[in-house]
């Protein structure tokens, strides 16, 4: 017998339904909870797995209990959101998304990985790979942005940096991709509600990144808090077991989001806590975090005949296996033991790599009158807004064992940067509060200076989970601050930090350049300091359409094709009485201090059969005098197929690198496959006919050169 059949022969069954809870070791609650003892609960064997708790020592001490104190010695699962980054604390993911290189994605889940194994951690809530559409959903900020693709490459990406070669190693952790489901699509971008979508959307946008997390090994998966259509994620048997487990054969271990299961009561489709705990176990979720409901509820479902020994023990199966898997076992202190993780980097390199990581998600939106890079005459700067001098919120929602003190802020990183400048700094207001008693003040700051930054935007808290916004302008008196400034006249740059596009077309129109820097983590001010100063040249890329209004909410560049499209000046055509239908600015968006011109798009052999490839290439001009980066887009367009099919649908993406006045060539090797798409009966199917090529630097049809191919019958 196994180590994994002996141990479920000696449990009670109170030790399996141990082992299914996960339950908060602290006062560190993000959701409804009473604090519980959990110590003893550890001793008794009735939790199995802990989050929320780091720190070599702390780890220690309850895994002792675990495996010393409680009489079947399991080791604890303990787990953690280390989502961007652990006490480094890199980019929020979607400006981290900006960077468009998975080369990058997967370093940063690695160094986040070493540390926070260093810190006893075993494995991380993330990575979270939810498809966001509409930027009043706060957790747009903890994911990919809106493609499908791109969010595919980053569940790969993070996926591997997470877990490493081998789950077991000292320094590697278990991610449970998340929140599985359409949680992006919530109704209205309200946080928690019921989302609606057709079952296609589901399989072709939302579902995926998930695909390619359990592709690339992931050894858990969380579903989303809100329903689809009627069925909470949490008890969605056909999504849970009939997709994710049968379909694509994911075996691992399903843990629930915080206090879910418990919430199907409040979601109306379970009466007590043993229906809810009936209806989740039924769909496959193996852990109950933070709900007490397995706990509560599986000894009564079981005597109602609502689940059987065999669920539980199927269940607490997958546990151990993970625990297994992760050398629990073995060595339950492997993980924040001394010297563990030695191999891995010191400070000074997560640092750096911070840094670089944290400049190239920063996004050139606009910049006109060589407002940027800044001038090296320039003797007097201004900084104004309250995002100047606040490095806490530089670190955005997620910043587990982030710390304050080790952030730079923008005005540290501009100071740093310009030495010979003098720099005067004002707040003007807060973040929040439409106090604007400091306005004036701040305007006099601003008279003498050669030129202006304002740092405007939200504070870390106002993106996130639970922090959804209906109007996606600046907070508080900031638009006052910034009007105010701007009627000075003088060169400004604005800084904008936050987790979401923001609408404000009037500060696009007034500012000579605004740069999105959203949360870029410990080295913020550095990197914003980098592609100020020009020591960096700017290549981030919006991972997210940016809109010029709430009101065109939900927004995104995979749009279907109407009957009717987008025609400025014609009434009956698809768009918008009092707004363009066009965004403030495409996904893919992303200026340059060099300038970049495409010709020569080929595609060889224009006619190919299903099992061949398309060789798509296109010719890159450094039209400019700064070296730089360029990053190019490959879209395709199926012409004509049994239904209609988004009129860009984004397959690749190059990047390549040109000194000044430099050509090179971008090639791509599309399979056939790649033209495929979910048939009118949810399967995959490849139609032949004609598909449009389509290459850029954005979204932007106007700016996208064109080529044909043909797939044979
Ligand atoms: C709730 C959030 O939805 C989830 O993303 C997170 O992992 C858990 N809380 C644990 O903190």
């Amino acid at each position: 017998m196994g180590r994994i059949d002996r141990l479920l022969a000696a449990m009670t069954l109170e030790e399996k339904i141990g082992q299914l809870n996960m339950v908060a070791s602290s006062g560190a609650v993000t959701g409804p909870g009473a604090p519980r003892d959990v110590a003893e609960g550890i001793r008794a064997g009735r939790i199995g797995a802990l989050l929320n708790l780091w720190g070599a020592g702390e780890t220690r001490a309850v895994q002792r209990l675990a495996v010393q104190e409680s009489r079947l010695g399991v080791p604890l699962l303990l787990g953690l959101d280390v989502i961007h980054g652990h006490r480094t604390i890199f980019p929020a993911p979607l400006a981290e998304a900006c960077l468009f290189d998975p080369a990058a994605w997967e370093k940063t889940a690695r160094a986040a990985a070493e540390e926070a194994a260093l810190d006893g951690v075993a494995m991380t809530f993330a990575p979270m790979l939810d498809v966001a559409r509409d930027p009043r959903w706060g957790r747009i900020v903890e994911g990919p942005g809106e493609d499908p693709w791109v969010a595919s490459q980053i569940a790969a990406a993070k996926t591997r940096g997470f877990q490493g070669d081998d789950l077991s190693a000292a320094d590697s952790l278990a991610a449970a991709a998340k929140h599985l489901g359409a949680y992006g699509a919530v109704t209205a971008g309200r946080e928690y509600a019921s989302a609606d979508l057709s079952e296609r959307t589901l399989h072709e946008v939302y579902l995926p990144p998930f695909a390619a997390a359990v592709a690339a090994g992931a050894a858990a998966i969380m579903p989303a808090f809100n329903d689809i259509a009627g069925v909470p994620t949490t008890a969605n048997a056909s999504l849970l077991q009939g997709w994710l487990r049968r379909r694509l054969g994911f075996d691992g271990v399903l843990i629930s989001d915080y206090n879910a299961i418990a919430e199907l009561i409040d979601h109306g489709v379970a009466g007590d806590v043993a229906e809810a705990a009936a209806l989740a176990l039924g769909a496959g979720v193996d852990i109950d975090m933070m709900g007490d409901a397995y706990a509560r509820g599986l000894p009564e479902a079981l005597r109602r005949g609502l689940v059987g020994m065999a669920d539980i023990d199927a269940s607490v199966r997958r546990v151990l296996a993970l625990k297994e898997r992760l050398g629990l076992f073995d060595d339950p202190f492997r993980r924040g033991a001394a010297g563990a993780g030695a191999s891995g980097r010191r400070d000074s390199e997560r640092r750096e790599l911070a840094r670089d990581v944290a400049r190239r998600a920063i996004v050139l939106l606009t910049c006109a009158r060589g407002a940027l890079p800044l001038s090296p005459k320039i003797r007097r700067l201004a900084l104004v807004g309250p995002l100047a001098a606040a490095p806490r919120e530089m670190l955005g929602a997620w910043a587990a064992a982030g710390r304050a003190e080790e952030a730079v802020s923008i005005r540290q990183g501009l100071e740093a940067a310009l030495p010979e400048c003098r720099i005067d700094c004002a707040a003007g207001v807060d973040i929040g509060s439409g106090d604007t008693r400091g306005v004036a003040a701040a305007v006099d700051l601003c008279r003498d200076a050669d030129a202006i930054v304002l740092c405007l935007g939200e504070a870390a808290s106002m993106s996130g989970e639970a922090a959804s916004r209906a109007d996606l302008g600046l907070p508080g008196g900031q638009r006052a601050l910034a009007e105010a400034v701007l009627d000075l006249g003088k060169p400004v740059v604005a800084l904008l930090s936050s987790g979401r596009p923001l609408a404000l077309p009037w500060l696009f129109a007034r500012a000579d350049a605004v740069l999105a820097t959203w949360f870029l983590g410990v080295e913020a001010g550095h990197a914003v300091a980098d592609v100020m100063t020009g020591k960096f040249n700017p290549t981030g890329k919006l991972p997210v359409t940016w809109p010029r209004c709430v009101g065109q909410a939900p927004i995104f560049y995979g749009q279907r094709p109407t009957g009717r499209p987008t025609k400025a000046g014609e009434r009956y055509a698809s768009g918008y009485l009092d707004l363009p239908a066009t965004p403030q600015f495409f996904f893919g968006h992303g200026l340059s201090y060099s300038r970049f011109a495409l010709d020569e798009l080929r595609c060889v052999p224009g006619r190919v059969k299903a099992g061949e490839s398309v060789e798509i290439s296109v010719s890159v001009h450094n039209d400019s005098l700064a070296a730089g980066e360029a990053t190019l887009f490959l879209f395709v367009r199926d012409l004509v197929a049994s239904l209609a099919r988004p009129i860009l649908e984004l397959k690749g993406v190059r990047r390549i690198a040109l000194a000044a006045g430099a050509r090179g060539r971008a090639t791509w090797l599309l399979p056939v496959e790649a033209l495929a798409f979910i048939g009118p009966n949810l399967e995959p199917v490849l139609e032949p006919g004609r598909f449009e090529i389509r290459v850029g630097q954005s979204a932007d049809p106007a700016e996208l050169l064109t080529g044909v191919v043909e797939l044979a019958p």
